[in-house]
């Protein structure tokens, strides 16, 4: 006996580099049974690999027409985004979107949405892109034993640094290229500041833990204020910095989670994670560690996921949210200790008081750095950490349990300036 599978027609918003790997994509996979009866887009004067019919400017046309039941949005303004999103759900449409910002921004707004209006809202494509992470969180680790999840899920931030330190080319060389991939987004200071990136992670966040949190309330920053000095750090350790996303269940059922950059060694599966590629680990109670790996950024790794949310309406397919209406949700926490390397331009900047514990300090004409232990919320409340000339890395073993003073060392600092 077959299972019955709806028909799909689809108004599609943005013909930009998702867009066009979706119209491929949906070319070569016939039998799903989905059609695009209409494309939105913003600017018609461009040449487009599709025919023209397809094409309108009008919103409305897509929004009110019946016999569209999917409406996939793929731009890149998210506020207009989260107006398309809004109406298709409120006139009963299932959305498909890649919009990580929008998400983001207004998960509360379109989980209600969701609820009230009792229709579909699918977004693999919008964390790691080919990773399927959200099913994954949602379907497979529906339990509360998931700990903790760590990735790498910029593109953009891992082939600038993979191409940086590894090949050796200038950091705006390197963005141009990522840019011209079309791995970045069109403001990447959303991909090199940890934006893009934070936003995932208040996503992913909700499907692990059923946790809602506003993005710009979680500690984050991108790769901005690495350099050399932190590679030669690194090379001498055996070590890659990678900037990772993390949410990890403390011993007291609170969860940590920041976007930081990590010195990464060779036994953790994200050392070999290169280019636009993305890989997640998620660790839980009794399964230990599972490793996801596949490309986070690029036209059509972007669009298979797009592709795999089309295929599951087929089914009605529609996030539970168990987590989210689970009655023991873990909240977040900023109260954890943290094990850093901070780079300042000289000695004297260094904030000693700023830390419980120094484990290793260097003080050289070249460079200037100091291992310790912080309070995680002394991070949350000033920004001593982001200026220019001042880098922070999180050590490979990240969370500290308890503060042991190591006095020696402290001292020894306390001496020199
Ligand atoms: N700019 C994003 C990245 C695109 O580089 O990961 C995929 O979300």
């Amino acid at each position: 006996m077959s299972i019955p599978q709806k028909k799909l027609t689809i108004g599609l918003f943005g013909f930009g580099v998702v867009g066009t790997g979706l119209y491929t994509v949906l070319q070569q996979t016939p039998s799903l049974n989905a059609e695009i009866k209409q494309v939105c887009i913003k600017h018609p004067e461009k040449k487009r690999s599709a025919p023209e019919s397809l094409f309108t400017t009008d919103a409305t046309a897509l929004l009110e027409d019946a016999e569209i039941n999917v409406i996939v949005e793929l731009i890149d303004d998210a506020d207009a985004a989260y107006h398309i999103v809004k109406h298709a759900l409120t006139a009963g449409k299932a959305v498909v979107s890649a919009n990580k910002k929008m998400i983001a921004e207004h998960l509360q707004e379109l989980l209600d949405l969701q609820a009230k209006y009792n229709v579909p809202f699918l977004y693999e494509s919008a964390c790691c892109a080919s990773i399927p992470v959200v099913r994954n969180l949602e379907e497979y680790y529906d339990n509360d034993l998931l700990q903790s999840i760590s990735g790498i899920v910029n593109g953009s931030t891992n082939f600038i640094l993979t191409r940086v330190f590894q090949d050796k080319i200038g950091f705006d060389e390197a963005l141009l290229h990522a840019q011209a991939e079309g791995f970045a987004e069109s403001n990447p200071v959303l991909d090199v500041e940890g934006i893009d990136a934070v936003n995932k992670l208040s996503i992913l966040l909700n499907h692990a833990y059923g946790i809602v949190a506003n993005p710009k309330k979680i500690v984050h920053t991108g790769i901005q204020n690495l350099d050399s000095h932190d590679a030669t750090f690194a090379k001498e350790k055996g070590y890659e910095i990678k900037l990772v996303a993390q949410a990890k269940k403390l011993d007291n059922g609170e969860v940590a989670a920041f976007v930081l950059p990590q010195f990464i060694d060779p036994t953790n599966q994200l050392y070999n994670v290169r280019n636009e590629y993305n890989g997640v680990i998620i660790e839980s109670g009794f399964a230990d560690k599972q490793f996801f790996y596949g490309k986070g950024a690029g036209s059509l790794p972007t669009a298979s996921a797009v592709l795999s949310d089309i295929s599951a309406l087929r089914y009605d397919y529609k996030y539970e949210y168990k987590k989210l209406h689970s009655s023991n949700r873990p909240v977040l926490t900023n109260d954890f200790l943290l094990r850093v390397y901070v780079r300042f331009e000289g000695l004297f900047q260094v904030p000693h008081e700023r830390f419980e514990r120094i484990e290793e300090w260097s003080s050289s004409e070249k460079r200037c750095y100091v291992i310790g232990v912080i309070k995680f919320n002394k991070l949350v409340d000033n920004n001593w950490w982001k200026k220019k000339g001042t880098s922070l890395v999180v050590l490979p073993d990240a969370f500290a349990d308890g503060v042991e003073e190591k006095e020696s060392v402290a001292e020894e600092l306390l001496a020199v300036v």
